[in-house]
């Protein structure tokens, strides 16, 4: 059995008010066209096929390499929509999917459900609806019995007509063989001139062919079309997220201030403290204690680490690390097992061994440093000179005074330390102490003669 997909993405979304492309919009790190093709993943089809319109250019350049694109101009219609989708298949299908891209709340087992259902009730179509409260704006379902009998506009809708509570979210199924004549039926005599992919099951009962129809909850027929639905879509989507790991076994103190997108991994037995946002390619393994206030970007953190009101990009932290409070990693970050950034610290492309610890008030930039070292209070590892960036090598067990400036290309070799307040601009040699300062003077009764100075002035 061979299953195609179309996708309808050309309307406008004049509504969203920005210049994206309405289904390129994001919830939860994902477009709202990646949702629907997450979806249409799950029926493995034989190919997908998104009609694009509006923004055709930017969506295009989205798609991946498993979906192809149709431009549709000019738009007349969701029926018009999905004969340009249909023509620009490569082979026919026996069963062909259509759903629009701006519904990421379907999920991909309602859409299995959906196919199933059709193909148990041998229908020549099968509607997927949803039952609302207020069903003004959609196409009501009139059912014969158990079939589906018409799908009328609201515009079109008769006084009786407007009270049914069941319609059409755009999502259905069609027998592959019949959807093509089908839309050859279907006229554009209606206000807006278009061809409406919903008369088509009119067109099929016509044609004494049976349609279903298959009842999903309300929550899955959400359409974007307004910034106010996008954070409403993202917020049910969060908590469908954050649900799923709490079945887990993660740990939340608050799940509604809990960020976090599509494709973070969080093993069960972490722990997340309000206000985290874990984004991108993020990773948390199991006993990671990951909060309050902290946003994490493209990372993985190991088993057992703490990370604490910071913000971390592209960072790789072991097991047993501690980050924060107000720690900045960079992409290239890398802190060993048991490594330790502390308080004001940022570090960049740079590799912190095991045990090794910066506490405090440090930048650390395009350096190495062995295990077990530790970086005094407000060491700079000068990097730039202005026109290239230079490496800091900083070996096993050296202890960095506080405020060392090392200036690029530097090697502190293995057990070496530096006094503090030095700039190091010369390699340090295993187990040697490198030192670079002023010799101090102490003027005697300072205080006591400038104070009778200052006193004499007054006179
Ligand atoms: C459509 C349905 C309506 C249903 C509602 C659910 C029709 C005629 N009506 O109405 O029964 O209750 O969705 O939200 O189908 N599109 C194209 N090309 C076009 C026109 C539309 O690709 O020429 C795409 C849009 O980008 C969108 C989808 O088709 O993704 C639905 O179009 P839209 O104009 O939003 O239809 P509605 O009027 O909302
Ligand atoms: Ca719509």
């Amino acid at each position: 059995m061979s299953v195609g997909v179309i996708i309808l993405a050309a309307g406008k979304g004049t509504r969203m008010k920005t210049d994206r492309a309405k289904v390129l919009h994001e919830a939860c790190g994902r477009t709202l066209l990646g949702w629907t093709l997450e979806a249409s993943a799950s029926l493995d089809p034989a190919e997908i096929v998104v009609v694009v319109g509006h923004e055709s250019k930017q969506v295009v350049a989205a798609l991946p390499k498993t979906a192809t694109a149709v431009k549709q101009k000019p738009q007349n219609g969701t029926g018009h929509a999905t004969q340009i989708g249909l023509d620009a298949c490569t082979q026919s299908h026996d069963t062909v999917v259509v759903l629009p891209g701006d519904m990421p709340l379907l999920r991909a087992e309602t859409l299995e459900n959906l196919v199933a259902a059709h193909h148990r009730a041998n229908a020549a179509a099968t509607v997927l609806t949803v039952v609302l409260d207020d069903p003004s704006g959609y196409g009501r379902i009139i059912r014969d019995g158990e079939s589906i009998a018409s799908i009328v506009e609201e515009r079109d809708t008769t006084t009786e007509q407007q009270s049914v509570r069941e319609v059409n979210t755009s999502v259905y199924v069609f027998r592959g063989d019949l959807l093509s004549d089908a839309l050859g039926e279907v006229g554009s005599d209606n206000d807006q001139g278009e061809q409406y992919l919903t008369d088509v099951v009119a067109v099929l009962v016509g044609g004494g062919h049976t349609v279903a129809g298959f009842v999903a909850a309300e929550e899955e027929g959400f359409g974007v079309n307004s910034q106010g639905q996008l954070a409403e879509a993202a917020a049910m989507l969060r908590r469908r997220i954050n649900t799923a790991f709490l079945d887990a076994g993660v740990w939340m103190l608050d799940p509604s201030r809990v960020y976090i997108d599509a494709d973070v991994v969080v093993a069960p037995g972490a722990l997340i403290y309000p206000d985290t946002y874990l984004t991108g390619e993020t990773s948390i393994a199991a006993g990671a204690v990951i909060g309050p206030s902290v946003q994490m970007n493209d990372s993985t953190i190991g088993e057992g680490s703490t990370v604490v009101n910071s913000v971390v990009n592209g960072a790789t932290i072991g097991a047993g690390a501690s980050v924060g409070p107000y720690t900045f990693l960079r992409p290239g970050a890398v802190l060993k097992d048991g490594a330790k950034a502390g308080a004001h610290v940022e570090i960049k492309n740079s590799e912190i061994g095991a045990r090794s610890k910066v506490p405090h008030l440090s930048y650390i930039g395009d350096a190495t440093i062995g295990e077990d070292s530790n970086i005094g209070a407000a060491t700079v590892t000068v990097n730039y000179d202005g026109f290239t960036k230079s490496r800091t090598t900083i070996g096993d067990r050296v202890m960095i005074g506080s405020d060392s400036m090392l200036i690029a290309p530097v090697t502190i070799e293995d057990d070496a330390a530096t006094g503090a307040g030095s700039v190091i601009t010369n390699d340090v040699p295993e187990g040697s102490l490198g030192i670079e300062r002023g010799v101090q003077r102490n003027i005697a009764d300072y205080s006591e003669r400038r104070r009778r100075r200052e006193e004499g002035k007054s006179d």
